[in-house]
């Protein structure tokens, strides 16, 4: 089972509910459409918090969109799991707690799945299906080149994005990133080291272009929430306003935001968002 989170765990889901049960009402008597939930970052069906005698169970999202009814449930279920002891749970909980639901789970990278999603959606045999997608990473483990294959799908899509807990992380204060590290953020945000340089550090140099000193430039949190909107924005046509994530010391962990090609479903998310970051 997984164990992770804070209230935020809770509320992110909440947010994903309260956005699902206004998509499944627009999409109510639009039977024509075939409804699908693709979830990229499954976890095992129940999310476990505390110590031994003071557990707190969560029921995560996979079992909370598949138990929704009403206006209308989803017509297939597709959950992503990677971890192989997360998976077996997951297909307890799921498929098996389901057996009248179409469920498809597979244990894979969530990245090999979204270009597999991408593929099917573009499938004019599949012209028919609607897809919510809820894609909830730990870390930052979603590659940009997989969210760029979902460009110009009728796709709504909730993303988490790991700006305090990832990218911050690796931007160190005095410049000196391992290569590993660039890479890392390379693949993570789509840009090439250069321009990540630039984006996030301040240089100082002399008349003949030695650099004297390099400094991290201030807010680099909210910075790179703003580089990753701007990033889905190439995507997709709305993106919503994000949830800010934050632990008990008040520090942003996450940025979570919902991108969509229909205006209306930027609107109705940004109002949901609003909400909880009151
Ligand atoms: C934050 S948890 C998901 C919680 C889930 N959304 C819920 O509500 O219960 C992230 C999950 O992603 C899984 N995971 C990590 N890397 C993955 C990857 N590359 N592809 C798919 N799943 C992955 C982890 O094993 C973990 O169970």
């Amino acid at each position: 089972m997984n164990n992770f989170g804070g209230d935020w765990t809770k509320i992110k889901i909440e947010i994903l509910v309260e956005y699902a049960k206004a998509y499944l009402s627009i999409m109510k008597d639009r039977t024509f459409f075939k409804l699908m939930y693709f979830d990229g970052f499954a976890g095992s069906g129940f999310i476990e918090k505390g110590k031994k005698a003071d557990v707190k169970v969560t029921v995560g999202a996979a079992r909370r969109i598949i138990e929704i009814a009403e206006p209308r449930p989803f017509d297939s279920y597709y959950f992503v799991e990677k971890d192989p002891v997360n998976f077996a749970l997951l297909e307890k909980n799921t498929k098996e707690a389901f057996p009248k639901k179409k469920i498809y789970t597979i244990c894979e990278d969530c990245n090999k799945k979204i270009i597999d999603l991408s593929n099917f959606l573009r499938d004019p045999k599949n012209s028919k299906v609607r897809t919510l997608a809820y894609i909830d990473p730990c870390g930052m483990q979603v590659e940009w080149r997989s969210i760029e294959s979902l460009r110009g799908l009728p796709i709504d899509m909730w993303i988490l994005v790991p700006t305090g807990l990832g990218v911050n992380r690796l931007l160190k204060k005095n410049g000196q990133i391992s290569d590993a590290w660039l890479e890392k953020l390379e693949i993570f945000l789509g840009l090439t080291r250069e321009e990540i340089e630039k984006r996030f550090y301040k240089k100082s140099a002399t008349l003949f272009e030695e650099i004297t000193h390099i400094e991290k430039e201030k807010d680099a949190i909210e910075n790179s929430a703003k580089l990753y909107q701007s990033r889905l924005k190439e995507v997709f046509e709305f993106v919503s306003k994000p949830y800010e994530l934050k632990n008990s010391s008040n520090s942003t962990m996450y940025h979570l935001f919902l991108t969509s090609n229909n205006k209306t479903a930027e609107k109705i998310g940004s109002e949901i968002v609003k909400k909880y970051n009151n």
